[in-house]
């Protein structure tokens, strides 16, 4: 045993964003300790060996939560910490965060049952965006133009019956210029920020949309950062769209992917992110 500090990487599969995650901390000369979600196991008392900080890279929202609090039980930081990740993994919580915090954030109302869904939806008003609590890359999210397709969505929704579909997110269809923001903050620093765009109502990078670097102007950088902080703060995506409103912030990734920030920006997304962990690790 070294008493050599060492960096955890917890993680599902090595995307291009864990490889980038593993060549920063190589190049900085920290050690590594690799750790697979799907084989790791936690007893209750606390092993030898443990890393000194662990970034979570798990793609599972459910493992992400139990892998946190277990680390913390060891005394070992998790980035995002296990709060930050329960917050921002949920859209229900984040929304009311947001809202609690003063945070422009799109109108939502949220429904625990297919028939209250119905009533959420009507208070919405169409279209209306429905999502599931817990979920990313914009999957089984639907966009509803009128009753029938809201009874349609909801009917499905009901056949389901798991606990991701019971509870149904509402949210006011926000008419973007075609595109959104995806701004990534790193402690108190906005490392970045890109337009995403597509013909697809939803502008997620994974669905295929278009990705180019954005200015970050005095406001997308204030709104970004307290939205950050608003959930606790750490290594998060701040999503937002264009409103005719003005800015709104519609979710806070506390596990995000970056490659084609770093593509479209140059930003060295990766370094920022292990050096913000080492200094986690060593406070
Ligand atoms: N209320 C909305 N109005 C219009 N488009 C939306 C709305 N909410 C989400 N979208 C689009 O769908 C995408 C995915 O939504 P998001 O809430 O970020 O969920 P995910 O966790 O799946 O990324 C957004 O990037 C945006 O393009
Ligand atoms: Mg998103």
């Amino acid at each position: 045993m070294s008493d050599r500090f060492s960096l955890g990487v917890f993680y599902t599969i090595v995307r291009p964003e864990e490889k980038a995650i593993l060549a920063a901390a190589e190049a900085r000369g920290i050690a590594v300790q690799r750790i697979d979600d799907g084989e790791a196991t936690f007893g209750l008392d606390r092993p030898s060996g443990l890393p000194d900080v662990v970034i979570n890279r798990s793609v599972s929202h459910t493992r992400s939560l139990y892998a946190t609090r277990c680390f913390a039980h060891y005394g070992v930081p998790t980035v995002n910490s296990p709060e930050v990740t329960e917050l921002a993994g949920d859209k229900v919580r984040t929304s009311l965060r947001l809202a609690e915090r003063g945070i422009p954030t799109p109108r939502t109302v949220i429904a625990l049952s297919p028939e209250a869904a119905l009533k959420a939806i009507d208070q919405i008003g169409y279209p209306a965006v429905l999502k599931p609590a817990v979920g990313s890359w914009g999957r089984l999210m639907a966009k509803v133009d009128n009753l029938e397709d809201a009874e349609q969505i909801l009917e499905h929704k009901a056949a389901l019956s798991s606990p991701l579909h019971s509870v149904i997110y509402v949210q006011e269809y926000v008419p973007k210029p075609g595109r959104d923001l995806r701004v990534f903050v790193v402690g108190e620093e906005v490392v970045a920020a890109m337009y995403r765009r597509s013909t697809d109502w939803r502008t997620n990078a994974a669905r295929g949309a278009t990705t180019e670097a954005a200015e970050v102007s005095a406001e997308l950088r204030e709104l970004s950062l307290r939205a950050a902080e608003a959930v606790g703060g750490g290594v998060l995506a701040v999503d937002l769209m264009e409103a005719p409103s003005g800015l709104v912030v519609h979710e806070v990734n506390p596990t995000p992917e970056f490659k084609a920030l770093t593509a479209v920006t140059g930003a060295d997304v990766a370094g920022k992110i292990v050096e913000y962990a080492v200094g986690v690790g060593r406070r």
